[in-house]
């Protein structure tokens, strides 16, 4: 039974992550050895400051499966889907229904709610990516109350909960995954595994939501 990396930017060439094969098998090499046994490739969608080759996603995501699974690791494919003014947004589920989103960093995303709730109602169950970079959001604002009711699932990244910069949503029991949101930095596989070690409370949220323990 290993670690899961559920948002991750390492299909080759795909968006803003791993440019090359190379690099990408070098992180799965990195994974590997860092104990993790599941990685979900989490291509950016609509993000107005990435460009994202939609159309070879799957290809993509073809080669990267079968490189992961000759080193023990199950892929699978997923989105992180930007939230915005984009009409019906389109996000790929994984995990038995699960999706991930991110939204505006400064701005309080209104249209969080409404999305949230018609995903809901379609069975899937939404993760709000990487919390820790909304200035918008605090562990007592509404919309993060509001979120909370609805089933909403906090990420936080690991370099955020190693430098303490969630904390606050710690102390009050508000992060449920921790992730790597690795764009190829061989550095995050380590650190990801030595941060859901420490935060058995997380990682027992993960292995229950994710049934991969
Ligand atoms: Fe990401």
């Amino acid at each position: 039974m290993g670690f899961i990396e559920m948002h991750s930017h390492l299909l080759p060439g795909i968006d803003d992550g791993v440019a090359s094969q190379e690099d990408s098998i070098a992180m799965l090499d990195a994974y590997a050895l860092a104990g993790f046994t599941h990685i979900v490739a989490t291509p950016h969608l609509y993000n107005p400051n990435v460009l994202t080759r939609v159309q070879d996603i799957r290809t993509t995501f073809a080669w990267f499966a079968q490189e992961a699974e000759q080193r023990g690791i199950q892929a699978e494919l997923g989105s992180e889907t930007f939230i915005g003014s984009t009409k019906e947004p389109k996000a790929i589920p994984f995990l038995h229904g699960f999706i991930l989103v991110e939204v505006e960093t400064m701005i309080e995303p209104m249209y969080l709610i409404k999305f949230v709730r018609e995903q809901i109602d379609q069975g899937r169950a939404v993760i709000l990516a990487h919390i820790e970079r909304y200035r918008w959001m605090s562990p007592t604002h509404p919309l993060v109350h509001k979120l909370r009711e609805q089933g909403v699932f906090f990420q936080s990244n690991c370099t955020a909960v190693h430098n303490g910069e969630v904390n606050q949503y710690l102390s009050r029991d508000l992060i449920d995954i921790i992730a790597g949101d690795n764009h190829g930095n061989p550095e995050v596989p380590a650190l990801l595994a030595q941060t859901l070690t420490e935060h058995p409370r997380v990682l027992s949220i993960m292995n229950r939501l994710f049934a991969i323990a």
